[in-house]
């Protein structure tokens, strides 16, 4: 059975660099492995409301139809900018809309990029938490990339090409390795008592 790769784009930005480092993620992993299949959400093609804790189906907007398509992925490969020493308010909105089954036992893997080297462990110290909440697997190791890394949304810097490759690969690999493994305990959320 082929498993969906799916980016995450959570960028609004036409033309970003997010988007670029996102599909240069995807199509390493697919050329490792043929078998797979990748899609991309991206965060500036879609009309999502703000949450505020209403049922998915009461949202005029695609906002169901967007959480219904990450809830179908298997692995995923999530980009963001940082903005104001951390990730977007865009992403968060998505993360707060998804339920904590949409995510919880899966992969991803993870690429952010800036103007400066200023906020190089934002995505470590602010997105992965997040992401732990939902009991992700996370491949250890996220890439980040510079301003000066690109030029017109394309990587021009060999180092880091080679780690979005590696980005690639891992979030495959350990996609399988979940699979074949035991899982843990249930994210806390779902403890007696408490609703995520
Ligand atoms: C509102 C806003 C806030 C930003 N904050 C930061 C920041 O805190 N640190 C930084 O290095 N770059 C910051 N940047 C620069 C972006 O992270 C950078 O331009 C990034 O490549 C944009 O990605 P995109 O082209 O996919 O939108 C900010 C840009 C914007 C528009």
């Amino acid at each position: 059975m082929s498993h969906t790769l799916l980016g995450i784009s959570g960028s609004l930005t036409s033309g970003g660099s997010t988007r670029a480092l996102v599909d240069y993620v995807l199509r390493a992993a697919e050329e490792a492995f043929p078998d797979i299949a990748t899609a991309v959400v991206d965060l500036r093609d879609v009309r999502l409301s703000f949450c505020d804790g209403r049922p998915l189906a009461e949202y005029p907007d695609d906002t169901a139809a967007v959480v219904e398509r990450i809830q179908a992925a298997d692995a995923y490969v999530i980009g963001t900018p940082i903005y104001r020493g951390s990730y977007t308010g865009a992403l968060k909105n998505l993360l707060d809309h998804l339920p904590v089954e949409a995510l919880t036992g899966k992969v991803a893997g993870l690429v952010g990029n800036a103007a400066s080297d200023h906020h190089y462990l934002s995505i470590d110290q602010e997105l992965r938490p997040v992401l732990m909440w939902f009991n992700m697997h996370l491949v250890p190791g996220s890439v980040y990339v510079r301003g000066n890394q690109m030029q017109a949304s394309q990587v021009v810097d060999d180092r880091v090409q080679d780690h979005l490759r590696q980005l690639g690969r891992a979030v495959v690999s350990l996609h399988r390795g979940v699979q074949a493994a035991a899982g843990g305990p249930p994210p806390l959320s779902q403890w007696a008592g408490r609703r995520g």
